[in-house]
């Protein structure tokens, strides 16, 4: 590959381009500022990529994901949840023993300390659960002070990885229980992840529906990882502190907190609500969406990366007809979503933007329909997540990489000096 020419203030400096497997380009601009004096600025990091990575491919344009070079639609289809997180955490689809051995790792790691629960049992009942998650992992900190060096070992990450992936699960199932006034329910190392997570959140002790298992499992495999978002990169910049990996995880759920990001979920299924009450005119709302002067956006429509259809949304439209059938559940708020995807994807306003149904749009539809309560959503994408984290996580701490410090322009005041004001 040629070097990058940049030439500033008359002079002209050479930079290396590196190219993926898959033909992304970038020039490396590691000795930018040593080199010339300047940074770049890019709000928003658009078009800036923070490091390499072998887990994730999305083209955004082409709306292509692939997970370790599997395509998406073939892994939602063919594979199941603890596989898809297996691998992605070692970049290999695992034999049978491998698998039983990663299931057993999980369920043998997912019961909570007593003072855990203790912790549980003090949030109010109307706690929001991304709030309660992120206080939960930061308090595991507490009971496992052999998992917070900075350098884990090769079984100790093995185990923290796999006790994340149990106790989130059981600590989501657990306050859900308590907050409807039930006792509850262990979790049960005989069912898969998926069925013992919907047995534990349903205080339930009859086998769950297949469908519904396979509804969740296709969810959770679809959320699993999407390369440098906003709440993997909060991720990776925490865990290049080497903070210990509860932290680093607790930092990503925040991120993940917010309505532009994950919690579009749970605002999408609010807004298809709020249309709904507001007699279900979704054109005047797509108007609204349109309106600078609006605050209103169209939630789980658009997407930094992908100019396309976000081929989750996609898979997850599909799941959606096929879970409410077999369900029997005529929602209408799928009706609605129907329709403002219909009017939106011929509304010049949108179609110039490039902007489509993304992953969040439909997801809460089936969520809903699967009896999960909406403040529970974007705790539902933590739960697909967490895997993605914990695999970017890895890859990070096993690439050395430095601490992450941006750099920045001051626009500030220049330098003045100090007048007293108000006497000491
Ligand atoms: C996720 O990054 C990931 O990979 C995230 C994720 C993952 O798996 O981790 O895919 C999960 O977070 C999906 C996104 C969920 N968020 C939402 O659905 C919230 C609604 N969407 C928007 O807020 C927005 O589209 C973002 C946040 C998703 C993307 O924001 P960008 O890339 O900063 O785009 P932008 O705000 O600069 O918008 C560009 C234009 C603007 O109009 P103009 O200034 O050009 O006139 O498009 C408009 C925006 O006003 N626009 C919208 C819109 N999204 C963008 N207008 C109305 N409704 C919207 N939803």
């Amino acid at each position: 590959m040629s070097n990058a020419k940049f030439e500033l203030d008359g002079k002209v400096f050479e930079f290396p381009v590196i190219e993926g497997t898959e033909g992304e380009k970038a020039v490396d601009i590691t000795k930018l500022r040593g080199e010339t004096g300047y940074v770049t600025i890019d709000s928003g990091y658009g078009n800036t990529g923070s490091c390499t990575s072998a887990i994730t491919f999305l083209d955004g344009e082409k709306g292509i994901l692939h997970y370790r070079g599997y395509p998406i639609e073939q892994l939602a289809e063919k594979s199941n949840f603890t596989e898809v997180s297996y691998l992605l955490l070692n970049g290999k689809l695992p034999t049978e023993a491998e698998l039983k051995a990663f299931d057993k790792a999980i369920a043998d790691n997912s019961e909570l300390p007593a003072g855990v629960k203790t912790i549980l049992d003090a949030f109010p009942k109307d706690a929001h659960p991304m709030g309660v998650l992120s206080s939960v992992v930061s308090a595991l900190t507490a009971f496992y002070p052999e998992l917070l060096g900075a350098e884990l070992s090769k079984s100790e990450q093995d185990k923290s990885i796999a006790q994340l992936m149990g106790q989130v699960k059981v600590a989501m199932t657990y306050f859900f229980s308590k907050s409807v006034g039930k006792a509850p329910k262990a979790t049960n190392a005989a069912l898969s992840y998926s069925e013992d997570f919907l047995s534990m959140m349903f205080n339930s002790n009859d086998a769950i529906d297949p469908e519904v298992v396979n509804a969740l499992d296709i969810l959770l495999v679809l959320h699993a990882d999407h390369e440098q978002n906003c709440s993997t990169s909060t991720v990776r910049m925490v865990g290049s502190s080497h903070a210990n990996i509860f932290a680093t995880i607790a930092a990503g759920i925040d991120a993940l907190w917010g309505p532009l990001h994950g919690g579009a979920n749970q605002a999408v299924l609010e807004m298809l609500e709020e249309i709904q009450n507001d007699g279900g005119d979704y054109k005047k709302f797509l108007e609204k969406a349109k309106d600078k002067n609006d605050s209103f956006r169209l939630m789980g429509f658009g997407h930094r990366v992908y100019k396309n259809f976000d081929p989750r949304a996609k898979i997850i439209k599909k799941a959606c007809d096929t879970v409410l059938t077999k369900l029997n559940v005529n929602d209408p708020l799928l009706k609605i979503a129907k329709g403002l995807e219909e009017e939106a994807l011929k509304d010049p306003y949108f179609v110039e933007r490039k902007l489509y149904p993304n992953v969040d749009f439909y997801s809460g539809i089936i969520y809903k329909a699967l009896g999960i309560p909406t403040n529970m959503f974007t705790a539902m994408f933590v739960l697909g997540r967490l895997p993605g984290w914990l695999a970017q996580w890895k890859e990070l701490r096993e690439s050395g990489a430095r601490i992450s410090r941006p750099r920045q322009i001051y626009t500030g005041e220049t330098a003045r000096d100090y007048v007293e004001m108000n006497k000491r």
